[in-house]
């Protein structure tokens, strides 16, 4: 009879069974899917399973840490972090054009991946955390292919691995169960998407240090909001973006000419279409208010009323 517990233990036993005293490697990005990956893994075989953990830098703020704890500290695993902020961030300086962003910070990843896994001895395997839904939808593309959705390509042909995919029968809210069973934390386990550019395709237009610092503080601030008042469980996906402008204000008795931050929170089922959230008003007035307050070089908060179609869930 099927169950979570028999899912667990039967795919522990085929991993046991397949990878023998071999070594498997993971790109663990702190998503859903790949937390779990890694946690089933890490059950079957313990150290023999390498985690890698590539930080490009755009991630949202506390990211890297958080990973970082619940995987080496919590589950003890071997995981690897790799400090490439300034090679992904060189490689995107002057880079304004969204799928030029896109494909740069896809194939940069790629590269990363390559190279560091070079350095290690005796890997045989690829855990990766495909989804039963992953490859249905890579048969007849339609969404993926209105923006380069980078990985779900997946990784270039000639990588001498053998793949793992354990969670590839399974449909998201199985994975859920699985990452709960397992011991995952529900904010991993609830994680809401974050897509792979991250906070790259969340600073309009050219991308700079200080765009990024703006994007990070005011998206903590709009999770901490929506966490405090009991909606991050009800809105499918939620963070902040910088449009490429500034705008006129005034602060005490001094003109400003500052940045605008957009908020944007929606509700959706599965990504392919989705409604803005309504998020009370008083709600919107702290976040507004905390972010100009909070947030440097920021005079002015929006918030994005439209839907998906005819806009996208992120602004680029
Ligand atoms: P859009 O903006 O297309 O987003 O309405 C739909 C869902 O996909 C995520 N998204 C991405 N995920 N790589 C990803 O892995 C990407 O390039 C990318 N672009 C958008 C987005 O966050 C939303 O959940």
């Amino acid at each position: 009879e099927w169950s979570m517990e028999n899912y667990i233990d039967m795919e522990v036993e085929k991993i046991r069974e397949n990878v023998g005293s071999k070594k498997v490697l993971c790109a663990l990005s702190g998503g859903v899917d790949s937390s779990v990956v890694a946690a089933l893994v890490h059950k079957a075989i313990g150290d023999q399973l390498i985690c890698m953990f590539i930080d490009h830098g755009l991630l949202r703020k506390g990211e890297a840490d958080s990973v970082m704890k619940t995987f080496g500290e919590g589950f003890d695993m071997n995981l690897v972090k790799i400090d490439a902020q300034d090679r992904f961030l060189g490689k995107l300086a002057g880079v304004s054009d969204p799928e030029e962003k896109r494909k740069i910070i896809g194939n940069e990843f790629i590269y990363v991946f390559e190279e560091e896994a070079g350095k290690l001895e005796n890997v045989d395997f690829l855990a990766q955390g495909t989804l039963y839904t992953d490859i249905i939808e890579s048969g007849t593309d339609t969404a993926q292919t209105i923006k380069s959705h980078h990985n779900v390509g997946g990784l270039p042909e000639d990588m001498k691995f053998d793949l793992i995919e354990p969670l590839n029968t399974l449909f998201k809210d199985e994975v859920r169960k699985v990452g709960s069973e397992l011991g995952l934390p529900d904010e991993i386990v609830w994680r809401q998407p974050f897509p792979g550019p991250g906070l790259g395709i969340r600073v309009l237009g050219e991308i700079t240090d200080e765009k990024l610092e703006i994007v990070r503080e005011s998206d903590q601030i709009l999770r901490d909001e929506i966490k405090r008042a009991g909606l991050d469980k009800h809105i499918w996906q939620y963070f902040t973006a910088l449009p490429d402008m500034r705008s006129v204000g005034v602060m005490g008795d001094e003109r400003t000419y500052d940045y605008t931050v957009g908020v944007r929170a929606v509700t959706s089922i599965d990504g392919m279409t989705s409604d803005w959230a309504r998020i009370p008003y008083d709600v919107l007035e702290i976040i507004s208010t905390r972010i100009v307050n909070e947030v440097k070089n920021v005079n002015r908060v929006v918030y994005d009323v439209t839907s998906k179609p005819p806009s996208t869930i992120e602004w680029e």
